[in-house]
Order: C-alpha cells, then sequence, then structure tokens
C-alpha cells in the first residue's frame, strides 16, 4: 500500500525528520520559509495529511476550498488558535496537537521571565554589555523579591501546574488560580493554591500574574485596561501563553506610566513583529517565543505528531485528537 503523503510546513529536529521520511512519502521544508495562505490552502488539497505549527494561519478562508486531500492536521505545538477550527470541522478534518511534552519547559521560560523582570536582569544585563557597569553599590538595580509572594495563574492546565509546582515548591509562593471551570480539591492541594471565582478577583491579590491559558478569539483581549488597572502597582505580568491575550497598547501604557511593576513576554500579538511601543519599555522583558525551545522539548513534539498520525492511519483513534 502506498504510504500516506505528509507535508512538513517547517524545519523539524533532524531526529523526527528522518523518521516521518521513513514512516511517510514525507515533503520536507528543507528552507524553513513559512508558506503562505495560498500553499497551505493547496496543500490541503494535494496532500494526506499537512503537519502545521503555530506560524502557519490557518484561517476560514483557507479552508475555502471544495474537497481536501488532507484528512488530518497534525499541528505541532499545544497551541492551536491559528487554525480555524470551524473551517478544518466543515470539511470533517482531524486536528491534533502536543500536549504535555512541553508543559515543563514552557513553565521552565515563564520562571525565567518571572524571576528576570522581578530581579531586573535584562536591564542589568544591556547594561553591562553597553559598557555602563560602573560598580556595585547598594542603590544599583534593586528588583522586587520573589520567594514568599503571591503567584495568579490563569488558566490551571498542564503547564499552569507546572509553573504552580516551580514557584510553590522551589520559591515558597502562595498560588492563587483562576481556570474556566472548578479545579479539583486533590490538584489545588499539591500546589498549596486557592480559586479565584473570577480574574477580577485574582488580580488584586497578586504579586505576579502568570498567563497559561489558550489564545484564539475567546480569550482575546482578556488582560486588557480594565484588569491592568486591578493589579497591584507594583505586580508583574508574564505570557507564555499567546500574545493576543494581551491588549498590548493597554500593557505598554501601564509599563511606560508605571501602574504595575513590569511584564515578562514570550508572545506577542502578530509575532515576529513587535508593537514599538513595548520596546522602550525598561521594566520589560522579552523573549523570542521560547517556550517549548529545548532540544528534549521539540524532539518529543515532533514525535507525539509521529504518534498522532500513525493512530490516524492506521484506524486508531490519535490521543491528542483536539477536533
Ligand atoms: C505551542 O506549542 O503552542 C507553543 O507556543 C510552541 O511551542
Amino acid at each position: 500500500m502506498a504510504k500516506p503523503k505528509v507535508l512538513v510546513t517547517r524545519r523539524w529536529p533532524a531526529a523526527v525528520e528522518a523518521q516521518l521520511s521513513e514512516t511517510f512519502d514525507a515533503v520536507l521544508n528543507t528552507g524553513d520559509k513559512p508558506l503562505s495562505e495560498g500553499e497551505l490552502r493547496d496543500a490541503m488539497t494535494s496532500y494526506d495529511a499537512v503537519l502545521p505549527t503555530v506560524t502557519d494561519k490557518i484561517s476560514a478562508r483557507a479552508f475555502d476550498i471544495a474537497r481536501p486531500q488532507a484528512r488530518i492536521l497534525a499541528n505541532y505545538g499545544v497551541g492551536y488558535s491559528h487554525i480555524d477550527m470551524h473551517g478544518a470541522a466543515g470539511h470533517g478534518m482531524t486536528v491534533t496537537n502536543t500536549p504535555d511534552v512541553l508543559s515543563e519547559c514552557t513553565a521552565d521560560i515563564a520562571m525565567t521571565l518571572l524571576l528576570m523582570v522581578a530581579r531586573r536582569a535584562g536591564e542589568g544585563e544591556r547594561e553591562l554589555r553597553a559598557g555602563q557597569w560602573t560598580g556595585w553599590r547598594p542603590t544599583h538595580l534593586v528588583g522586587t523579591k520573589v520567594s514568599g509572594k503571591t503567584l495568579g495563574i490563569v488558566g490551571f492546565g498542564r503547564i499552569g501546574q507546572e509553573m504552580a509546582r516551580r514557584a510553590h515548591h522551589g520559591f515558597g509562593m502562595k498560588i492563587v488560580v483562576q481556570n474556566r471551570s472548578r479545579v479539583s480539591p486533590d490538584i489545588l492541594a499539591r500546589y498549596g493554591a486557592t480559586q479565584a471565582d473570577s480574574l477580577e478577583e485574582l488580580m488584586p491579590q497578586c504579586d505576579f500574574v502568570s498567563l497559561h491559558c489558550p489564545g484564539g478569539p475567546a480569550n482575546r483581549h482578556l488582560i486588557n485596561t480594565r484588569m491592568l488597572n486591578l493589579m497591584k502597582p507594583d505586580a508583574f505580568l508574564i505570557n507564555t501563553a499567546r500574545g493576543e491575550v494581551i491588549d498590548e497598547l493597554a500593557l505598554s501604557r501601564a509599563l511606560w506610566f508605571e501602574t504595575i511593576g513590569g511584564a515578562g513576554l514570550d508572545v506577542f500579538d502578530g509575532e515576529p513583529r513587535i508593537n514599538p511601543d513595548l520596546l522602550d519599555c525598561e521594566n520589560l522583558v522579552m523573549l523570542p517565543h521560547l517556550g517549548s525551545a529545548t532540544r528534549e522539548a521539540r524532539e518529543a513534539m515532533g514525535f507525539r505528531v509521529l504518534d498522532n498520525l500513525n493512530d490516524f492511519f492506521e484506524g486508531r483513534e490519535p490521543r491528542d485528537r483536539v477536533t
């Protein structure tokens, strides 16, 4: 029987690409150039599976095709707000993602940002590299102590829980969570956490707020001027979820006028373009979407896509089916 034809939209770790080429009739993107919407649409009409990732915007328009050949979009990444789910469902296409395997590494980056912004590490590094460090002094780049403070976690899925583990067991932080559904008492107890009924209740209690909820239209600008105004004037906001969750104009104003203490961002609305208003904010640490960027996580994500494809083409329910 002919092997299914699969298209990989970006460069993947070599070990995974090798396995994909062995198992499938795989076309790899050796140039790593992102595909246009038209190319993604064409791919869906000529491959049995398309393997997109976070940089592939597959909008409703991309699904405007008579009959796709692709029956599965096996996404490389846990977030899938770049795929129009109605469009996929309208063609009866299966969509899968890659949860679990990146949770620890993404939480590590959230903790990195939290520590960096609280301890002014970005400012310090910029100063040192610019040759402007004049030496130790008691008042130099004084930051905020992290240990023992209160961390609010918005979205208490796998990554949110890994963040809570690090913050509570590593730094003795008090954890307050906000989540769409009720979190079971056993899970909350693992991290000494309590659950707030709403974001309005959570925001004013916290010294740090870390976002771990999905992106997409439902959570677009969840953190807006009103929410930022509810934060303590010295509190910090961390985002490793999706850029669109924060109204960046509102955030840049809050940072600029110091109505909050600072922020750490790994994701941006419309990335890789960065809103110029953010670039001048000293109390902001920015990373280029590095959440899952470890060799271990990126390989595991690829092998998880392979598992999903194997299940699908062998007639089993893929374990990470999201629609
Ligand atoms: C994801 O998986 O959704 C990340 O943002 C990329 O690792």
